[in-house]
């Protein structure tokens, strides 16, 4: 029997600059329906891209002196290494560069224009050049700011052609009546209606004249198609819609959901069913507008430094804990703030002392009572049922929740099952059954653990592949993960009594909460730095072909001119303060004199130092290194010390004393 189709996308991103957290997250997401929907069984296509046109790239590459597509190509190549490292399994990555998608768009304009949805008039409006969004003056907030982005817009007038947009709010209207469920969560489509659909559309400009870093329109050259017409239909050109290859849009077409970000829900739930509506093309199923990761409660942005990037972490700790958090940790349709704290605490409860430990200890014990051999069971008590109907029962639970997108509360469910699980070992104490010699009982104790743990496997695999394989492997298991099976104890399909345990490394070692830390925050700082580096250098190499690629960066450390270390700052510091860091154990917070100045650090040197064996000591301080916050105390620089094959820190100082402020060169 045919596999029933499945089509999902994410926005295409803006390459205006490399992605972060935030980007991530969806992507994260839509990987995890696509896999989720696979192992149901589904023939799933994901498509993902980049939306490369308009006025904010063509500015951005100007800025950095290249052109347009060179500089999209560099930002484009770290979005896919990103998306590589992160194991994402999309079938197309659209970019609206691409020959066939702007051929595609050329016949879309002609034929919108050709049916009379489209007409040529002159546009007055206020332009909000980040956003790529004209609004009209009431939309406006405080006179003259976007009603997106806050930022100020700026009247613009120019020959325009437009599309016929006003005369589809009656149709959207129904829309939303006959699919209640168009929109996700509701609350979007309530905005919807109140905020845009209620006082009726206005027709929408989609050509520009003023800049030309776009698709021309064919019949009128001067112009060139609004990036968002250029942009929505990336999800008709992914399927080869318009092209002589329209196999895969016969196939995969309508959509089943777009999953956008809760601030473009406006664009893909009026703009694009209307031009659908228009082009006499059937209409996605849902939009998703999913919230906004924060970083502590702020919106993130560059000019704020408070932009966290998804590679250190993930080089830190590995793809699954990253994954496991971003959909543990927020509600998909909320806003959520990210800190490292919270970060770093679900690495420790939920995936080492839950998942791990339970998965050390079953394998454990197999080796220990039973010689590494998963027995068969032999006997059943009330407590095994109890674990037994909790564990069949997940399956359920989970395909109720992952239609509805509701990733944190699926992960719970498969936690309380981890948890119960861990909990049957402490009921069932198998180191007294072995003790007793009651053989019978030790055996479908062990058993239940790792049956229970194989279902674990299943469960978890769209999210966690890696650990869903190392689970898998350490209990011996060749076949492939079965969804099915996860609704079934004692599968025969994946009978597990007989098999070989294979005691593997920790899958989730617990950390050392403080010490990490300092270390994420500075491979993020570092990250930062060397992208920031990265575009000094192309400046300044203008005349030069310089490729930009910025991932490299951080997976091997390159060599250094004596240009790049004349920019670090390094000045001789005395320590005239000396405090315990009264949030965390491992820091100290110096006060330190550099001259005329005094400022904060916070060093990670407690276990090494006490506050008196410093005070009044001469050091070597960093000092244009980005302030960070540790703990909540601002850290303005950093000091220097050198660490022995133990680990042990110890200071940099001067051979002679010198005075405080003195450069280090
Ligand atoms: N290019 C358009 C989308 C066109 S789709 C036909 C665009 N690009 S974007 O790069 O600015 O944003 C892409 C997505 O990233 C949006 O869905 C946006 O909501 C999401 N995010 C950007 N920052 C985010 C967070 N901090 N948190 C969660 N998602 C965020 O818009």
């Amino acid at each position: 029997m045919a596999k029933a189709k499945y089509y999902l996308t994410t926005p295409i991103y803006y390459p205006s600059d490399n992605l972060h957290i935030g980007h991530t997250y969806t992507t994260v997401a839509a990987d995890t329906i696509k896999k989720f929907k696979t192992l149901q069984g589904y023939d799933v296509f994901f498509t993902t891209g980049s939306d490369e046109h308009g006025q904010k790239i063509q500015t951005k590459a100007k800025e950095n002196g290249l052109e347009p597509k060179e500089y999209v190509d560099g930002i484009v190549a770290n979005i896919k290494k990103l998306w590589k490292m992160l194991e994402i399994d999309y079938d197309c990555f659209i970019r609206s560069t691409d020959e066939h998608h702007e051929k595609a768009i050329q016949k879309i304009f002609t034929k919108l224009y050709e049916k009379g949805e489209i007409y040529k008039s002159v546009y007055k409006g206020y332009y909000c050049t980040p956003c790529e969004s004209f609004w009209t003056e009431a939309q406006l907030l405080d006179g003259d700011k976007c009603p997106d982005c806050g930022r100020p817009t700026h009247l613009e007038e120019e020959e325009a052609y437009f599309f016929k947009l006003s005369e589809y709010t009656d149709r959207l209207l129904k829309l939303y009546e006959d699919h209640p469920d168009f929109i996700q969560p509701q609350a979007r489509k309530n905005e919807m209606i109140n905020n845009f659909l209620k006082e009726g559309l206005e027709d929408l400009c989609v050509s520009r004249t003023t800049f030309d870093w776009g698709i021309k329109v064919p019949f009128d050259p001067k112009h060139v198609v609004y990036v968002w017409v250029d942009a929505l239909s990336c999800y008709l050109t992914a399927l080869g819609y318009g092209t002589d290859d329209e196999q895969n849009f016969n196939d995969y077409w309508p959509a089943d959901v777009h999953l956008v970000g809760k601030e473009i829900v406006r664009f893909h739930s009026i703009i694009w069913p209307a031009l659908l509506m228009a082009l006499d093309i059937p209409l996605p199923k849902k939009v998703f507008g999913h919230g906004w990761i924060l970083f502590d409660d702020d919106k993130m942005s560059k000019s704020k430094g408070n932009v966290i990037y998804p590679e250190p972490i993930i080089e830190l700790y590995g793809i699954d804990a990253f994954r496991y958090f971003l959909l543990r940790e927020f509600t998909f349709g909320q806003d959520g703030s990210f800190t490292r704290e919270k970060f770093l605490h679900r690495l420790n409860s939920d995936l080492a002392n839950d998942l791990g430990n339970l998965l050390s200890r079953t394998v454990s014990m197999v080796e220990k009572y039973n010689d590494g051999i998963i027995p068969a069971p032999k006997t059943e008590e009330e407590v095994d049922n109890s674990l037994r109907e909790l564990a069949v029962s997940v399956a359920d639970k989970v395909e109720a929740e992952m239609d509805k997108f509701n990733f944190s509360i699926v992960l719970e469910e498969i936690w309380k099952l981890v948890r119960r699980t861990n909990k049957y070992v402490d009921e069932t104490m198998p180191w007294i059954l072995a003790k007793e010699e009651n053989k019978d009982r030790l055996d479908s104790v062990l058993y239940n653990l790792s049956e229970s743990l194989r279902i674990i496997s299943v469960l978890i695999k769209p999210f966690m592949g890696e650990t869903s394989g190392k689970i898998r492997n350490q209990l011996g298991i060749k076949a492939e993960a079965n969804w099915e099976d996860t609704k079934v104890w004692n599968s025969k399909d994946s009978n597990i009594a007989g098999n070989k345990v294979e005691k593997g490394e920790i899958i989730f070692p617990r950390l050392d909460i403080e010490k990490e830390l300092i270390q994420l925050e500075e491979a993020n700082q570092k990250l930062i730095q060397s992208r920031t580096k990265d575009k000094e250098v192309d400046k300044v190499e203008e005349n030069k072909e310089v490729e930009v690629k910025e991932v490299e960066v951080i997976e091997k450390e390159t060599e250094v001119t004596i240009d790049d270390f004349a920019k670090i700052e390094l000045k001789v510091a005395k320590v005239v303060n000396c405090e315990n860091h009264p949030k965390a154990d491992k820091l100290l917070v110096l006060t330190l004199q550099i001259g005329e100045e005094t400022r904060t650090v916070v060093s990670g040197i407690k276990q090494f130092y006490s506050p008196e064996d410093l005070i009044g000591k001469n050091v070597v301080a960093i000092t244009n290194l980005k302030p960070v916050k540790l703990r909540g105390i601002e850290s303005k620089g950093m000091i220097l010390a050198a660490e022995d094959d133990q680990g042990k820190l110890s200071l940099l100082t001067t051979l002679e004393e010198v005075k405080n402020g003195a450069v280090i060169s």
